[in-house]
């Protein structure tokens, strides 16, 4: 391992040793270890806090411990010694990959990841002036068009419209020649290297999975690139899936250390029990609809500035208050105001997150060797979290969860703010998929209740006489 990418293991080693140390008198949470014989008991509060809406095996969140365990595995162990690779073949199949698994599904993640016809239709829409999770919610719906295609061969455009059809071309932007728009040519070279085996299984099945975590990705990527002004980037098939996503995502293919720090931003982010996103997908897939439109739930929920929206939100809070000194007055009317600060705060952990222990320590890491303004949103983000802890974070149980550093590293990599929570996104698909597959095994349509509390029978009063 590169003597750099070894550093990075060595903070999350240290990073797991902390947490061990720091959470060992909490007691542990009785998980459920036995399987559930419905109906069950559970005390419910607002927002569904505290219901068990389904069996799960795929991932657990222990709050009062800040531990986070996927299939089994602890998330520093896989952080420290995994991949984003292995890790989605975990909560997708249960275990980690044999070789031969993992060569197989590497190579079908690099298939997967070429979507020319899907980008082609996506450029068709504002994208640069589109929300990006927005423009990434119709990626995924233009990524179903191609099962809808093939479910439909007749539909299928003919040769002669060359603009639509060929999926296995691209759109080269060649230099404009004295006209203000690029001239697109499809350069037939590519043709012959990449003959697309037909799409396999349906719109709702494992390959759909796999189409989604290798084309989520693409589609981020090609999204950033155009709100930068440029055009999208073909995929590199030599590079990892983080290394490739950075790549696609800024145009230089990323040293060691920044391949690695995505890579572990990535398996942090890959699953988290029943979390607001993950349970808007499973709900729509609970209907049989398809893992397309499932998938489109999710990305929708998790834009939200409470859920994974509150990564961008915290970079613009950092650059609002401008510098450590103003930290403190920033807390203190902030607390008076009762707001909630972006970053902070979990309806499960009541401990330290874990993945913030993690990201913490990768947005400091060699922090003297970035630019003045990423080094004082740093300091400005440690002060922002000791004063928290300090005034009433430690009282009320509000530590920073994952989003609180993770623009920071992201920042660091060369990415937009407006792109921190699509890269959610991006890791997310694992879990999203996973859940919905493992819930399709004995789905039963979601369907919970409300409490009526208006009034009954009121007489009709006709518009004459109201
Ligand atoms: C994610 O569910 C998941 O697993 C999500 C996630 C995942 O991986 O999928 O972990 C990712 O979404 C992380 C959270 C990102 N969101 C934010 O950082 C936004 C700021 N956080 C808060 O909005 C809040 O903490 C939530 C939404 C995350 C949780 O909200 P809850 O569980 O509904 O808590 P609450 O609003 O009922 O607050 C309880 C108390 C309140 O004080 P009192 O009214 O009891 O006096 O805690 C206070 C709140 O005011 N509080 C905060 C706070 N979060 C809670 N006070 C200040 N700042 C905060 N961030």
């Amino acid at each position: 391992m590169h003597e750099d990418t070894q550093r990075i293991t060595d903070i999350i080693l240290k990073a797991a040793s902390k947490a061990r140390r720091e959470t060992r008198d909490e007691s542990k949470k009785q998980h459920a270890g036995k399987p559930l014989r419905w109906p069950i008991e559970c005390t419910i509060g607002p927002g569904l806090e505290g219901a068990i809406a389904c069996e799960s095996k795929i991932g657990y969140v222990d709050g009062s411990k800040g531990w986070l365990v996927y299939r089994g595995y602890d998330i520093f162990d896989l952080c420290a010694y995994s991949s984003y690779e292995e890790v989605s073949y975990l909560l997708l199949h249960g275990s980690l990959p044999t070789p031969e698994q993992l060569d197989d599904y590497k190579k079908k993640l690099i298939e997967y990841r070429y979507l020319n016809k899907t980008l082609r239709l996506l450029m068709g829409f504002p994208v640069e002036e589109m929300n990006a999770m927005g423009a990434l919610r119709m990626g995924t719906i233009l990524m179903r068009q191609e099962f809808t295609y093939k479910d439909q061969e007749s539909g299928r455009p003919g040769l002669d419209d060359a603009i639509s059809t060929d999926e296995d071309s691209i759109p080269m932007e060649t230099q404009p020649a004295g006209e203000k728009k690029a001239i697109y040519e499809f350069n037939a070279a590519r043709k012959a290297r990449r003959k697309r085996k037909k799409m396999r299984g349906d719109a709702s099945g494992l390959e759909a999975c796999y189409h989604l975590l290798a084309g989520v990705p693409t589609i981020t990527a090609a999204i950033s690139r155009v709100r930068q002004g440029h055009m999208a980037i073909e995929p590199d098939p030599k590079l990892s899936h983080a290394g490739n996503f950075l790549y696609m995502m800024t145009g230089k293919r990323p040293t060691p250390v920044q391949e690695r720090i995505m890579d572990v931003a990535l398996i942090l982010h890959a699953d988290h029990g029943m979390n607001a996103s993950t349970f808007a997908s499973m709900v729509v897939a609970s209907t049989l609809s398809d893992i397309y439109f499932s998938i489109g739930s999710g990305i929708a929920a998790l834009s939200g500035p409470l859920h994974g929206g509150a990564n961008e939100q915290v970079l613009h809070t950092l650059k609002k208050i401008g510098s450590p000194e103003n930290v403190s007055p920033w807390v203190q009317s902030a607390g008076k105001k009762k707001k909630k600060i972006s970053g902070f705060g979990h309806r499960v952990y009541k401990a330290y997150d874990p993945r913030a222990r993690v990201l913490g320590p990768l947005a400091g890491h060699r922090i003297r060797s970035c630019p003045e303004e990423i080094v004082n949103l740093y300091e400005t983000a440690n002060e922002l979290e000791k004063r928290v802890l300090r005034t009433f974070g430690r009282e009320k149980k509000i530590f920073p969860n994952v989003d609180f550093y993770s623009g920071i590293v992201y920042s660091r990599l060369g990415i937009d703010p407006s792109m921190f929570t699509p890269i959610f996104a991006v890791s997310r698909v694992a879990g999203w998929t996973a859940r919905v597959l493992e819930y399709l095994q004995k789905n039963r349509i979601f369907r919970p209740r409300a409490m009526y509390s208006g009034e009954f029978e009121r007489e009709y009063v006709s518009l004459e006489d109201r």
